[in-house]
């Protein structure tokens, strides 16, 4: 199978699941779903969206032996808690963007208060998602993906991580306090994906720690990857509006180092992950082809 095929495969599974979880029926405990706040946490998740995070989940977890079905709950969990980010990082407030995935952004086809809503109710889902007895794994491995969920997402991860990225607007950081932003706003929730892994597995800490190190070297090449695809792709390609970051002053590596810097510094960033990988041996190639899909994207 073509990492391809296999990358729309695990999304294809990730979507009907996330259909599912996303349906009008009620979970446990839930005392209803108000229709509007539901087409719009919808919106916001069934609309494309490549699931590199939910494929970084299954196949660490793979990798290590852990439990397939457990690592699609947690890869959907994951994905919804992106999903929010990506809703609240398009409203008005934050980078005001009216194209996401090819379609308008939730608050352009909702209101904002929805968006905002949305985005708040698919935060709490992926915690119900890790913590309810489907994601059927031991109490103490989804004690821990919540614990490890939650310092990815919350202040010391992705969401400080927009704050000094919104800071980085009006005072820009140097080369430091950029790769800091990147890794808080958008490594910290690819580092855990690929942690995920090795806690669904119940693998020794030194494989953790080797597949949460394989995370952040993926998770800056992604962002760097995404300020080189803002600064020469076309919103046609990318679903969402680009040359923003230049407009609004971001603090890019790309906008201090340039652009060339940047291309090489992603294929240095691909071989320092995929070197990581090496005690795997074959069985590694598809997390080896990943860190490469991640730099040569084109979406
Ligand atoms: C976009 O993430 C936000 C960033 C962290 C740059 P993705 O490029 O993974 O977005 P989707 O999920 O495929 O739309
Ligand atoms: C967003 O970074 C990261 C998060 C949503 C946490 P960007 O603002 O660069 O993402 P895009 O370019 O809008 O997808
Ligand atoms: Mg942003
Ligand atoms: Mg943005
Ligand atoms: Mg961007």
């Amino acid at each position: 199978m073509t990492f391809e095929t296999r990358l729309r495969d695990n999304a294809a599974r990730t979507e009907a699941l996330l259909g599912d979880l996303l349906s009008s029926n009620p979970r446990t405990d839930e005392i209803t779903r108000p229709e509007n706040l539901l087409n719009a946490m919808r919106h916001g998740v069934l609309n494309g969206g490549k699931r590199l995070r939910p494929f970084l989940v299954i196949e660490t977890a793979a990798l290590l032996g852990g439990d397939a079905t457990a690592a699609l709950h947690v890869g959907a969990a994951l994905e919804c808690l992106h999903c929010y980010s990506l809703v609240h990082d398009d409203l008005p407030a934050m980078d005001n963007d009216d194209l996401r995935r090819g379609q308008p952004t939730v608050h352009r086809k909702f209101d904002e208060a929805t968006a905002i809503l949305a985005g708040d109710s698919l935060l709490t889902l992926a915690f119900d998602i890790i913590a309810s007895p489907e994601t059927t794994l031991p109490d103490d491995r989804r004690a821990t993906l919540v614990l490890a969920l939650a310092k990815a997402a919350g202040i010391g991860g992705m969401a400080g991580g927009q704050a000094l990225d919104l800071a980085a607007e009006s005072q820009a950081p140097d080369e430091g306090g950029v790769i800091t932003l990147q890794a808080m706003k958008t490594g910290a929730l690819i580092r855990f994906a690929c942690e995920a892994g090795a806690i669904i597995a119940g693998s020794i800490s030194t494989e953790r720690t080797r597949l949460r190190s394989y995370g952040e070297k993926i998770g800056l090449a992604f962002q760097l990857a995404d300020d080189l695809l803002d600064l020469t792709s076309d919103a046609a390609t990318m679903g969402k509006a680009t040359g923003k970051d230049a407009a609004r002053g971001k603090g890019t590596l790309v906008a201090l180092r340039g652009s060339d810097w940047g291309r090489s510094r992603l294929r240095e960033l691909v071989s320092e992950a995929s070197d990581l990988l090496t005690p795997y041996g074959k069985r590694a190639d598809i997390l080896i082809e990943t860190a490469r899909f991640v730099a040569e994207r084109k979406n």
